[in-house]
């Protein structure tokens, strides 16, 4: 028996810089992974199956449309999985993708065959960053990954509880042929270099997300005005937000704030995994 974390992905940038003859976007995004996320426990078993638990387990399938029950299947390796479903589903944090992700690392971890970007990029286009789970600028649709090494972070992620469709947001964009980012990164001294730096660079889903869903621009000056903070920005399509602090206690202070005065959102102090 395996238990393997699956952390949530946060596009700190996400430019759309391209569109596809197949309808997918061209993509530039630094993407670092946090403390917070859902966790899979597999065991060797005759037959696939999946059973989910936790806060957000109502509604999640258990069957093939479930992307973890996906990669079982993509793996070559059956299992009996249960999920803990903690992040919030469709929420711009990669939830899905990285069930499937942790889905597959359990397959290669209980001795099943190795899994490649080729076998992630069959679950999905954040499926392959999310195998990794470690700090990528990530390009193409999500199949040209780079490592890159990124300042420590610490943030506040809120979802305001409402649930939005990818396809819907990309949609909505307006300019498909947006800057990349430098091709060449900076090299950043400390996070608040880094996070100095963020806010000169975009997330061009948060403009049409925000007018399928006005939550969350109400989520973004909500964070916007939170004592102590650094960036507030969209992570993904959406819904999520997430806002960058100085260090761990001021991004708590800010959460327990926001969380007395929006009671009905959803939201958690995370910190960045180490690279
Ligand atoms: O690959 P995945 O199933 O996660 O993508 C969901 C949808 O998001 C796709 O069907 C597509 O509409 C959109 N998408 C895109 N460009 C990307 C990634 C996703 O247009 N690079």
């Amino acid at each position: 028996m395996v238990k393997v974390f699956a952390p949530a992905k946060i596009n700190l940038t996400l430019h759309v810089t391209g569109l596809r003859d197949d309808g997918y976007h061209l993509l530039d995004s630094l993407v670092a992974f946090v403390d917070v996320g859902d966790q899979i426990i597999a065991e060797p078993a005759p037959d696939i199956s999946l059973s989910v638990t936790g806060p957000f387990a109502q509604g999640v399938p258990t069957d093939e449309q479930n992307l973890a029950f996906k990669a079982a299947i993509i793996s070559g390796y059956p299992m009996a999985l249960t999920l803990d479903k903690r992040l919030p589903p469709s929420s711009g944090i990669g939830g899905g993708s990285a069930d499937a992700a942790a889905t597959l690392r359990a397959a290669m971890r209980l001795g099943g065959p190795q899994m490649t970007t080729e076998h992630a990029l069959l679950l999905g286009a954040d499926v392959p960053v999310c195998l990794g789970s470690k700090p990528t600028r990530l390009q193409g649709i999500g199949d040209m990954l780079t490592p890159v090494q990124l300042p420590a972070l610490h943030m506040v992620l809120v979802n305001p509880k409402v649930e939005i469709s990818t396809p819907k947001v990309f949609a909505r964009l307006e300019r498909k042929d947006n800057h990349a980012m430098p091709e060449t990164l900076p090299q950043w001294p400390d996070s608040l270099a880094f996070t100095d730096w963020l806010g000169s660079q975009r997330n061009d889903l948060q403009e049409p997300a925000a007018k399928i869903a006005p939550e969350i621009a109400a989520v973004l000056v909500s964070l916007a005005l939170s004592p102590d903070v650094l960036l507030a920005r969209m992570s993904g399509s959406g819904a999520t937000c997430f806002a960058i602090y100085p260090d761990r206690l001021t991004a708590e202070i800010a959460a327990a704030q926001l969380a007395q005065a929006n009671p009905w959102w959803w939201i958690k102090t995370a910190s960045t995994l180490p690279n």
